[in-house]
């Protein structure tokens, strides 16, 4: 079958480094690990490679790609211009989760990769193999994330597998990714303005603080639910500039609720009662919480209850989230209910990809 032909390596396996820096050299997509999600990589300046990740995740193609580097020496080639604030951002946050949007050299990637935007996002991942790919393969590598368009980012490379199997040259394995989000995406623009356009493990507090207190602003929050019809329809405000976040994201099979209310008690106790009535109409369920709240519900909420550890922690909800929603998947669960957590600091990355998750959908408990 079609998993028994993929190309699959070790990360620890040298050769099998610089076969997959052969593949890329020659027009194929491999995928990797780096430490925010596994990304599906092709050589940026060759459009038949670039099409065919857009084709293996079967991705709109108005979506833009990040341009993965290795070494700074590149971003020459790639950009026009590097404003002092995008250095400064660099110079804290590279190699790390923090995609930069700057204005593209022309020609210097497929069209394909920006999707004919005059702006190009750039990262520069720390991750052993990821880095020692990039290095070994010698050009810019666009990497979405390595999983089928509208699912769960992948954090293992089993997860590239159940989603793309058969559909790409191969993975190399490299284990869990340690941060388990997507990186942060930012433009900057003339003047030193910074826009987040994608929250993630990099605050906006500290974006600000690595550039000399430049000003920092959030995407338009709206933009992020547009509907694409009224996206593009346009009239009052920019298009959104992050292009991708218009579409449906992370999603389980399932449909995923998240609950609030204005005590953990209450949402449980809200939740619960939805939980016992899906079940009652036959449905296999689905219960996302934290630690701290597990004693809340009663025993057997659910039929598949997954903890994203405590809500101290967020950084253990942010590397599990995204395997979390696969267990789902998993237990065939189709009536889902997920708890929220403060939306604040990495908080925010999560209940972004938790609300795109959810599709937007909220039960007020209150
Ligand atoms: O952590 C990550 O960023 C992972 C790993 C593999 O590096 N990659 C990733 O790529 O999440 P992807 O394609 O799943 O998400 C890229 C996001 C999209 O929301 C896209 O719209 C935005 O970055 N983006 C890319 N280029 C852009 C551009 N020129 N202008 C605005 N947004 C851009
Ligand atoms: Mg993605």
């Amino acid at each position: 079958d079609d998993e028994a032909e993929q190309w699959r390596a070790n990360a620890a396996d040298l050769a099998a480094l610089e076969e997959a820096a052969e593949m890329l050299r020659e027009g194929r997509t491999v995928a990797f690990p780096t430490e925010t999600v596994y990304g599906l990589g092709a050589d940026a300046r060759l459009t038949e490679a670039v099409e065919a990740i857009f084709e293996a995740k079967g991705r709109p193609s108005d979506n833009p790609l990040i341009v993965h580097i290795a070494d700074r020496a590149l971003l020459a080639e790639l950009v026009a211009e590097v404003p002092e604030e995008a250095r400064a951002l660099m110079d804290a946050y590279w190699p790390g989760p923090l995609t930069i949007v700057l204005p593209v050299r022309p020609g210097a990637v497929s069209p394909r990769v920006t999707a004919g935007l005059d702006t190009v996002g750039i990262r520069m991942p720390d991750h052993p193999v990821a880095l020692a790919l990039l290095k070994a393969a010698g050009c810019p590598v666009a990497a979405p994330s390595a999983n089928r368009s509208g699912r769960p980012s992948p954090t293992l490379a089993a997860h590239v597998l159940d989603d793309l199997a058969g559909r790409i040259g191969g993975v190399i394995d490299g284990g869990a990714s340690g941060v388990g989000l997507e990186s942060t995406v930012v433009q900057v623009q003339q003047g030193g303005r910074i826009t987040v356009l994608r929250p993630g493990g990099v605050t906006a507090q500290q974006l600000s603080a690595a550039a000399g207190g430049a000003p920092v602003t959030g995407a338009d929050a709206a933009a992020d639910f547009t509907p694409p019809d009224q996206a593009e329809a346009g009239g009052n405000g920019p298009a959104p500039r992050a292009p991708g976040m218009k579409y449906a994201h992370y999603a389980p099979r399932g449909t995923l609720s998240v609950v609030t209310g204005s005590s953990p008690e209450r949402a449980a106790k809200r939740a619960a009662a939805l939980l016992a009535e899906a079940r009652a109409r036959g449905e296999v369920t689905g219960l996302m919480l934290f630690e701290e709240h597990r004693s809340l519900y009663p025993d057997g909420a659910a039929s598949c209850v997954v903890s994203l550890g405590p809500l101290a922690s967020p950084e253990q909800a942010a590397h599990s989230l995204y395997a979390a929603l696969r267990e789902f998947d998993e237990a065939g669960a189709g009536y889902i209910l997920s708890e929220a957590c403060p939306d604040t600091g990495l908080g925010s990355a999560i209940m972004n990809r938790l609300m795109k998750a959810a599709a937007g959908r909220v039960i007020d408990a209150d």
